[in-house]
């Protein structure tokens, strides 16, 4: 039973301008769609915290690029699909791979430093890479360098306003047309409406999901959750990536070692010190992430003991201090050293493949309603993202939403702004300061919400509690019994009305992270095999007869579609 919208739009306080464009979600994929759109127009970008908190910022390895022979896209491509299990989309993919080198041309020209070496762009590999395709920038510092450069771009540019500190709650729809967003504007603590033709949803993962991740706070999963309610198509979800190196530090937090690491030759061993990988796929340690993670799950359980060891005292120093600085100065404050001691690390939430469906243009199946980056599933990934082509892949359909929305202002009809206005000024019935008395169609008084907490003393522990299940149940390893049990206590959350209608940003974050559980759970449920990032110990094989096909969800229907 979740409502269209988590809080009744004719709760809100104000109607802001019409824009031809809103970006929500400030990463790599948002902030260069909404930097080529503004070429044109006026593009607002909202995002519920500082412009640069993103996943983006925190990507260590790289960016994946065919820009050097002998590797050329037809090998990335056949990497991509390799990785993806079966389930990519050929097309996607194609598009992905072939479009990736001029977008490392755009990054080059706004500035971003990719490492050099002998004069050349340096080039690493990655897990499931056959060349070295992996550019990288100050080392493991890959995201921070783009996602700065980004946002100083960004703010440089007259026709982008952005929105920090607004939470998106849900897209305002019309005869399944995008009008616009609904958001919480966290600073005034008012209720905002914002009316638009064109949304992009660029809001990224889901890891808060889980006890573990490599994510940062704000992904709580709330542009596909609002997409969901919206009606649009949520593909693939089930399938959720772990990144299998992840250390703790000492004062509990988590902290990604990246794959490129192994990448330039780092070892994974057991806690007695053996090394697993070799035997068990051509590439060793390098074989694709749901492989390795498969086999430290194996190793862990066999040793008893709830890390593997990841080592690197082999390399040559001098290596290991231009590729990998931050991750030495990480490990140095946790009393370590990458050249001499033997790192602990065990797999943590990093990537979810599936997401909002979308066509090859970044369209979903509501008229004006976009996604791209981790938020959205354009088939490129399958059932497992192939390293590294995460970044790629934000910016490749970013620009291919671009060029939709160039379209739209080709084709723009003069009526379609006042219609969109006059929809949602019907949404938020009267409260707003800006709309006259005479729009008044639902109801007269005025209504304020209040920031009243539901579950104000429950709701920490309540989402420690959820996280824990989630990690337990639907992890790494799933089984009927397990999800089925998961699916019941969310369920019981989501149909506790107290968690509807308020202003609080905890709390519907909480709906949000519900939400996406739940289609996960579903999905997982649905799909009666091990393939990729999802794996059932109640269904151990790949079954390709009955099972390669997408999993689809809407909040109206489910069903399957082959893959193309
Ligand atoms: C890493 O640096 O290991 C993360 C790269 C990725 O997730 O693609």
């Amino acid at each position: 039973m979740l409502p269209k919208y988590i809080i009744d739009p004719s709760f809100s306080q104000e109607i802001s301008e019409y824009t031809d464009c809103i970006v929500i979600g400030s990463g790599i994929a948002g902030l260069s769609t909404a930097i080529r759109i503004s070429r044109h127009i006026k593009v607002k970008i909202l995002t519920k915290s500082s412009l640069s908190e993103s996943t983006t910022w925190y990507a260590q390895g790289g960016i994946a690029a065919a820009i050097k022979k002998p590797d050329d896209w037809e090998k990335h491509y056949h990497d991509t699909l390799k990785a993806g299990q079966g389930l990519c989309d050929p097309q996607a993919v194609r598009i992905l791979v072939q479009n990736a080198p001029r977008m490392i041309e755009e990054l080059i020209e706004i500035g971003i430093n990719f490492d050099i070496s002998e004069g050349e762009i340096s080039l690493t590999t990655e897990g499931g890479h056959s060349y070295p395709r992996i550019l990288h920038a100050g080392g493991d510092a890959t995201g921070e360098e783009i996602e700065n450069k980004l946002v100083k771009y960004a703010k440089s540019i007259d026709h982008i306003e952005i929105y920090p500190d607004y939470l998106a709650l849900d897209i305002l729809t019309h005869n399944k047309s995008c009008i616009g967003v609904m958001a919480l504007n966290l600073d005034r603590d008012k209720i905002e409406l914002h009316p638009s033709s064109n949304v992009i949803i660029a809001s990224g993962g889901i890891g808060q999901i889980y006890e573990l991740t490599t994510n940062p706070p704000v992904s709580t999963g709330d542009g596909i959750a609002m997409a969901y309610r919206a009606g649009a198509e949520i593909m693939d979800i089930e399938f959720v990536q772990f990144h299998p190196t992840v250390f703790r530090t000492r004062d509990g937090k988590l902290f990604l070692i990246s794959e490129a690491l192994r990448g330039e030759g780092a070892y994974l061993r057991d806690c007695h010190g053996k090394r697993f990988m070799l035997g068990k796929h051509p590439r060793a340690e390098l074989a694709p992430r749901d492989i390795v993670v498969k086999e430290m799950i194996k190793v862990m359980k066999e040793t008893k003991c709830d890390f593997v060891y990841l080592d690197a005292t082999h390399l040559p120093e001098s290596l290991l201090k231009v590729r990998f600085p931050n991750i030495i100065s990480k490990l140095k404050e946790n009393g370590l050293d990458l050249k001499k001691d033997l790192i602990k690390v065990s797999p943590a939430a990093h990537y979810l493949n599936g997401g909002i469906k979308t066509d090859y243009d970044g369209k979903t199946n509501i008229e004006g309603l976009y996604a791209c980056g981790e938020a959205a599933a354009t088939g490129a990934h399958g059932a497992n993202r192939l390293a590294s082509n995460s970044l790629i892949e934000g910016l490749v359909f970013g620009w291919k939403i671009y060029k939709s929305i160039l379209e739209f202002l080709n084709e723009k009809n003069e009526s379609i702004e006042g219609e969109v206005i006059k929809r949602v000024t019907e949404l938020g019935s009267c409260m707003g300061e800006t709309i006259k008395e005479s729009n008044c169609s639902k109801r007269p008084s005025r209504r304020e919400l209040s920031r009243n907490l539901a579950l104000e003393d429950e709701i920490d522990t309540v989402i420690h509690n959820f996280r824990h299940m989630m990690t337990e149940r639907v992890g790494i390893l799933r089984e009927e019994s397990g999800l089925r049990e998961a699916e019941n206590l969310i369920d019981s959350y989501l149909n506790d009305e107290r968690l509807y209608n308020q202003k609080n940003k905890k709390v519907i974050e909480f709906i949000n992270m519900l939400t996406v559980a739940k289609l996960i759970v579903k999905a997982a449920i649905l799909r009666k095999e091990s393939r990729g990032t999802h794996q059932r110990s109640d269904y151990p094989l790949r079954d390709d007869r009955n099972w390669k096909k997408h999993t689809i969800l809407t909040k109206d229907k489910i069903y399957f579609k082959n893959v193309g």
